[in-house]
């Protein structure tokens, strides 16, 4: 099972003078945004189109995971599919990150950063695409296998993806944030896997991590109340072993303690007054 080492990261690729930008492109650094609540709804009609569009380049991105395919070439990809839909790529100088697509392979487990490494047969490598349209941001991810991958490899992509599925089906208005966690984490020890705690799902919206913090693992202080008009995240990384992580010298680059391989998956989700939506389809 290879390691994943640091490889050389090509420049920032640019995005013409049309392209609308969020408040940090120029500068690295994103305005405060606190937590806005529920979103109205012309904001609302703005976030399905974003969270739709970030959604389709995902669909267009993921059949290029291939053995001998560079991360930097699905970056390029990604990097022209936000801009044909006239979107920004929201990862591109969000606090100075490089690139346009977040790309985790094996043990790194979120924050990866594109690069000329190529993927090699038995890889998993998540893609998590962030697409800023009509001045929101829209969020998904998936992790995909490079050509075969082992049995305990593929049950860990399975169970992270069941574990966001539960995770979304425990969004209710009227019910606290710390539901979707309760519903993640026993599901994920059962299988004998660990939740990770340093990174969660994060409010979304005009803002692309706002206030408000989604914990996938079991915190009773998470009280706050799902409301419907709420539009947040959920992306659940799991791991195989520790569920403690590592940043690499990059700044960036997460990775397990343990250097045991992490899965992850993301939607964003608005909170309805019947139950959940899922807005990055
Ligand atoms: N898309 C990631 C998330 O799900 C955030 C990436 S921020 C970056 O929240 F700066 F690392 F790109
Ligand atoms: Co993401
Ligand atoms: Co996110």
């Amino acid at each position: 099972m290879s390691t994943v080492r640091p490889g050389r990261v090509g420049p920032q690729r640019g995005v013409p003078v049309e392209i609308v930008r969020p408040e940090y492109a120029a500068t690295g650094h994103p305005r405060h945004a606190g937590d806005p609540g529920p979103l109205d709804a012309a904001t609302l009609a703005r976030m399905r189109r974003a969270c739709r569009a970030a959604a389709a380049v995902l669909a267009e991105i993921g059949p290029l995971v291939a053995p001998g395919v560079t991360t930097d070439s699905i970056d390029a990809a990604t990097h022209a599919a936000y801009l044909a839909r006239g979107g920004y790529p929201s990862t591109l100088n969000y606090h100075g990150f490089p690139k346009s697509l977040c790309t985790s392979v094996n043990e790194v487990v979120c924050h990866g950063i594109p690069d000329d490494r190529r993927l090699q047969e038995g890889d998993i490598v998540n893609l998590d695409v962030t697409v800023y349209l009509e001045g929101v941001h829209g969020d998904c991810s998936a992790t995909y296998a490079v050509g075969r991958i082992d049995a305990e490899s593929e049950r860990l992509v399975r169970v992270t993806r069941e574990c966001l599925d539960r995770g979304i089906a425990a969004v209710r208005p009227g019910r606290p944030i710390a539901d979707i966690g309760r519903a993640i984490e026993p599901f994920a020890r059962e299988h004998g896997y660990g939740v990770v705690r340093n990174y969660g799902g994060h409010g979304i919206g005009t803002a692309f991590h706002t206030g408000l913090h989604v914990p996938h693992h079991i915190e009773p202080r998470a009280s706050t109340l799902m409301r419907p008009g709420m539009v947040f995240t959920i992306e659940p990384m799991l791991t195989m072993g520790t569920h403690e992580t590592l940043e690499w010298p990059d700044g960036w680059t997460v990775v397990t303690a343990d250097g045991r391989r992490s899965a992850q998956f993301e939607h964003t989700v608005l909170v309805t007054e019947a139950g959940v939506e899922i807005l990055t389809r």
